[in-house]
């Protein structure tokens, strides 16, 4: 009470970096502080580029927006609770709070979901996360990723530069470089806003660029 605002969000802000750290300090697939770091300022720097969406909750959904992640947690259930639990913590409305888990539950991947999503903020978000799959960073994180999970860089057997058949894909059967096709570069026409279409350019170029000499080396010299 008589607390100014901004002084109070400020002050949100810096509890949830807080948690998000201890949360996701150990985590080496991909997800770690550095990642919802970079997340967050990409999000609002498309914020600030469009200049629409409130700030605050871009921020916070940014900041949260792995935590409930199945990956992370023994189950979904356990994850959403995760979030609910420290959301209760802290001094938001109602309406806030609701916001921020609509945005962090609506915004994953999903195999590819072409749905609108509900809010502005919502899409400042997802674009933010899906700019941080691609370019320098994106290759970087698929290759740890990979490699965690103990898939091959690359299987020439595998027929890479389409799309996998579905029967392969169900089997399991996939190499980080694979993942270039299934997802990664298919993010760029899937972004929702024109700021981060802007970002998303070099990182394309980047990742193409990238292939384009990996499949040079693949082969080797005579
Ligand atoms: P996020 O939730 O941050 O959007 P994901 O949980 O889908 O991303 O994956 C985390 C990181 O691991 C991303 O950079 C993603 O591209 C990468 N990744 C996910 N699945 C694979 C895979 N099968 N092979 C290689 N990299 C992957
Ligand atoms: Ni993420």
């Amino acid at each position: 009470e008589g607390r100014c605002p901004q002084e109070m969000k400020k002050q949100i802000i810096e509890q949830t970096e807080r948690f998000v750290r201890t949360e996701l300090g150990e985590d080496a697939t991909g997800h770690d502080w550095f990642h919802v770091d970079r997340v967050r300022r990409n999000a609002l720097h498309i914020c600030k580029e469009e200049k629409t969406g409130e700030a605050f909750i871009i921020e916070m959904a940014a900041l949260l927006h792995d935590i409930p992640d199945e990956k992370l947690n023994e189950s979904i259930e356990k994850g959403e609770e995760k979030l609910e639990t420290y959301l209760q913590t802290i001094p938001l409305t109602d309406h806030d709070k609701k916001h921020i888990k609509q945005i962090i539950a609506t915004i994953s991947y999903k195999g590819g979901q072409k749905t609108e999503l509900a809010t502005i903020e919502a899409k400042i978000v997802q674009d933010a996360d899906r700019l941080d799959a691609i370019g320098a960073i994106g290759i970087a994180r698929a290759f740890a990723y990979g490699g965690k999970k103990g898939q091959p860089i690359y299987a020439p057997g595998i027929q890479v530069r389409d799309e996998m058949s579905l029967e392969e894909y169900r089997k399991g059967k996939s190499t980080s470089i694979h993942h270039f096709y299934e997802k990664l570069l298919k993010l760029q026409d899937l972004l929702n806003t024109k700021s981060a279409r802007v970002m998303a350019e070099s990182r394309q170029q980047m990742m193409e660029a990238f292939l384009e000499q990996f499949y040079q080396e693949w082969d080797g010299q005579e």
